[in-house]
């Protein structure tokens, strides 16, 4: 939950960015890029959320400036009870914070055909560098590193998550990926409803058809089938407890002959019959390059003149800072000389090309409606203010 916690922040910045409202056709993206490219000219570039905050007495930041400074604490302001409202979507396992609401799977099949297939796969499968939404199973996950040549098991929603308040937050809060929280709970009941289908989850012995329609009510009747995965198998009590945990084969690598404390490699790692080590791999790499070699630059860097590139107000307007001015996303932070090298290793073409169809986190231009020149416009600039 905290690791969805985490992304919630990150994008719905991102979603902030590029469409808010519940509709994502060319017009609303249009309208709204053309809003922000007027008001870019008086108003700081920093956001939070939807909100584009002023410089006020040369401060600017993402949160609001405070103008009633209090000591040093410049930034920042007392959440209205609707904006705490707005961010309090959490759903608990035992029903906290789920709404009233119903759907259908058959409702949720339509909605996730239109508003979730083209990145999570038909009916959930994948295979569009996204997460797959079904697949793997619960045995899988026990063989995880027992067997070392196993691949490793496939975590989705039916084989891995313990409870389906996750799903239903998760969607809720998070997704679809380039407008989150655009959808209603009747939506979010009938998208959850449809994916628990797909993974074969049936409630209280019930198998969810077309028809099946998900309510408040049957929701907390949903039994994960990994919910007891979480926890050691462990029937009484502490003494067993402590007999588990003392062998290791419950979680891996067997540890018998000699510990290896040094001179160790993987090349002296033997696996016996039943594949586990007899000796353990350790780890021979040396921790170097903590400490990044100073500068040997003298001069001042040469000061673009960032104003007269054409892709400046494309970047501004189509909503890539949301994602590019901020490291904790991941993507190559715009002026950051590094991470552009190393992206660029690749070549331009294939830069151009990743960014029109979308890679990892990346989603297809930015989430953008914009054709392929103008797009490429656009990382002409981030590129040129990143060197
Ligand atoms: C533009 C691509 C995109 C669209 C459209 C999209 N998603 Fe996602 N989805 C993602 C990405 C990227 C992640 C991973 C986010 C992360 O881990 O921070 C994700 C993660 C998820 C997860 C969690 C998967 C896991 O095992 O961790 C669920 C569930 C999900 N999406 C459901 C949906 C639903 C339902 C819709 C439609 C309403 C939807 N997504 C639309 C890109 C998308
Ligand atoms: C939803 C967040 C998000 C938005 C919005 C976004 N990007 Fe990205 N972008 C990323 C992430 C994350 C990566 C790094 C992907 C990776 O390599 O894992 C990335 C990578 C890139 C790359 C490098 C591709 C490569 O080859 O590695 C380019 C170019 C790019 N983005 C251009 C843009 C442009 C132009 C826009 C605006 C139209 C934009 N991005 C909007 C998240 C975003």
């Amino acid at each position: 939950m905290l690791e969805a916690k985490k992304s919630l922040i990150g994008l719905s910045v991102v979603a902030a960015l590029v469409v808010t409202g519940c509709t994502s056709s060319n017009e609303v993206a249009n309208d709204t890029a053309k809003k922000v490219e007027t008001t870019t000219t008086t108003v700081s570039k920093n956001v939070d959320g939807a909100v584009k905050y002023p410089v006020v007495n040369g401060y600017s930041s993402v949160y609001a400036v405070n103008t009633q400074e209090v000591g040093n604490f410049k930034y920042g302001k007392t959440p209205t009870a609707a904006q705490i409202k707005e961010w309090d979507l959490d759903v608990m396992p035992d029903g906290t914070g789920l709404p009233e609401g119903s759907g259908t799977v058959e409702d949720g099949d339509e909605l996730y055909e239109a508003q979730c297939a083209m990145c999570h796969g038909e009916m959930g499968i994948g295979g569009k560098g996204y997460p797959p939404l079904v697949g793997g199973d619960v045995e899988g996950l026990k063989n995880q590193l027992i067997n070392p040549g196993d691949e490793a098991p496939i975590r989705s929603i039916g084989s891995y998550w313990p409870y389906a308040s996750t799903l239903f937050w998760y969607i809720k809060s998070a997704m679809p990926f380039p407008h989150p929280k655009s959808l209603t709970d009747d939506e979010v009941y009938a998208i959850t409803a449809y994916l628990l289908s797909v993974n074969e989850i049936t409630i209280d012995g019930e198998e969810m058809d077309d028809e099946y329609e998900l309510n408040r009510e049957k929701f907390l009747k949903i039994k994960m089938p990994n919910e007891a995965g979480f926890y050691p198998n462990v029937e009484n009590g502490s003494e067993e407890m402590n007999k588990f945990l003392n062998d290791p084969s419950n979680y891996g690598t067997i540890l018998t002959k000699d510990k290896c404390m040094s001179d160790c490699n993987k090349k002296t790692a033997t696996w016996n019959k039943n594949g586990k080590a007899d000796q353990v791999v350790t780890i021979t790499q040396e921790l170097d390059g903590v400490q990044p070699p100073l500068s040997q630059e003298r001069s001042w860097p040469v000061k673009k003149d960032e104003k007269a590139h054409p892709g400046k107000a494309a970047y501004e307007a189509n909503g890539c800072g949301g994602c590019h001015d901020n490291a904790a996303i991941g993507a190559p932070v715009v002026g950051d000389k590094d991470a552009w090298a190393a992206t660029l290793e690749k070549g331009l073409d294939a830069v151009y090309h990743n960014g029109i169809n979308g890679i990892n986190a990346m989603p297809p231009k930015g989430g953008a409606s914009i054709s392929d020149a103008e797009f490429k416009v656009i990382v002409d600039y981030m590129i040129e203010v990143s060197k």
